[in-house]
């Protein structure tokens, strides 16, 4: 089925990520070769309430693919969740002509999305963007694999004056409530201990293993903690405990925080971004709507968003075992 789709919403909402901007670029240029019309959307839901729009070309979105960020901005938007602002969004989109809209986000933009399509029947497609691989759906979202070498570039500086003073490191990486971010980047770096949410292994493991490393002849040590780790203590508290339980380690915090989210996208990202965003564009077109545009053993995939909003990633085993066999 065709559908009459004639105009196109594109807008990022929530945390933003590498890759942002080459899903837009992505999406502006297909409008533009499918011979429909493309309006960027400024700052999510807030911006649709207040009809804050922009239409855009092919040219509109030159030199973006290779910066981090989003040129449309991004928010987070609580009137969009009470009907009245949905409303007010739809109204405006009417407004303007718009039949449908690509969002590039989180769970919760989705989210606003799902409901909205509900209330108004109005077509719209996700394409996830986040840092932290945690959409189901989609073996990766937009921002991980740039976000994994940014933290392995900044743990290999740690690691160069850690071994200058020999000194145990304890090194906060983002993720939300997963530990993606800090297992991969983790393993990449070559940490001693990674903790992560999903497997809380005690502090008496974790002192075990760094007497363990300094008995093999280790002289410092990287220990990577997901920032929801489960252990009961954050960073500079675990600092404190093994400063008290294990005095044989001189220890330093290091918390990675928002330059994770920032930075040229790698090409997997930026090549990730643009194959999702003509699939988003087609779906539309084809007729399709509330559905997420996902990778899986590298062919893209749709899901329904109601299930990616749902559905929870499962953190990787196998690579879990890889990590403590290279503790040795
Ligand atoms: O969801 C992406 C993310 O960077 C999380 O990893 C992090 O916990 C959160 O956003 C930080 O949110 P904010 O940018 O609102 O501080």
């Amino acid at each position: 089925m065709v559908s009459e789709i004639k105009k196109i919403g594109v807008f990022t909402s929530g945390g933003d990520s590498p890759g942002m901007n080459a899903a837009i670029r992505s999406v502006v240029r297909t409008c533009a070769f499918m011979g429909v019309d493309c309006v960027g959307i400024y700052r999510g839901y807030e911006g649709m309430i207040e009809g804050d729009f922009k239409p855009m070309d092919a040219r509109s979105v030159n030199n973006i693919i290779n910066k981090g960020g989003t040129i449309l901005k991004s928010a987070r938007c609580n009137p969009f969740r009470t009907k009245e602002g949905r409303k007010r969004a739809y109204e405006q989109l009417r407004a303007e002509g718009i039949d449908a809209f690509v969002v590039i986000g989180g769970d919760g933009s989705f989210t606003g999305a799902m409901i909205f399509n509900q209330e108004f029947d109005f077509p719209v497609i996700g394409i996830p963007g986040t840092i932290d691989n945690d959409i189901f759906g989609t073996t990766f979202t937009l921002g991980f694999d740039t976000a994994l070498n940014t933290v392995v570039e900044a743990v290999d500086k740690i690691r160069d004056t850690a071994s200058s003073h020999n000194r145990l490191f304890f090194v906060e990486v983002m993720g939300r409530d997963v530990g993606h971010i800090a297992l991969n980047a983790g393993v990449g770096a070559g940490a001693e201990e990674i903790l992560i949410p999903e497997e809380n292994l005690g502090l008496d493991r974790l002192l075990e293993s760094l007497k363990r490393s300094k008995e093999s002849g280790k002289s410092s040590s990287i220990v990577i903690v997901a920032e929801g780790d489960k252990t009961g203590k954050n960073v500079f508290e675990l600092k404190e405990y093994v400063e008290e339980h294990l005095p044989i380690y001189d220890v330093r915090v290091s918390v990675l925080g928002h330059m994770q989210r920032g930075g040229p996208p790698s090409c997997y990202d930026r090549v990730l971004a643009s194959r999702m965003g003509v699939k988003a564009v087609e779906s539309l077109l084809e007729g399709k709507t509330s559905l997420m545009v996902g990778v899986q053993d590298n062919r893209l995939i749709l899901t329904p968003i109601n299930k990616a909003i749902k559905g929870h990633t499962k953190i990787d085993k196998e690579l879990i075992r890889v990590s403590e066999i290279m503790t040795t």
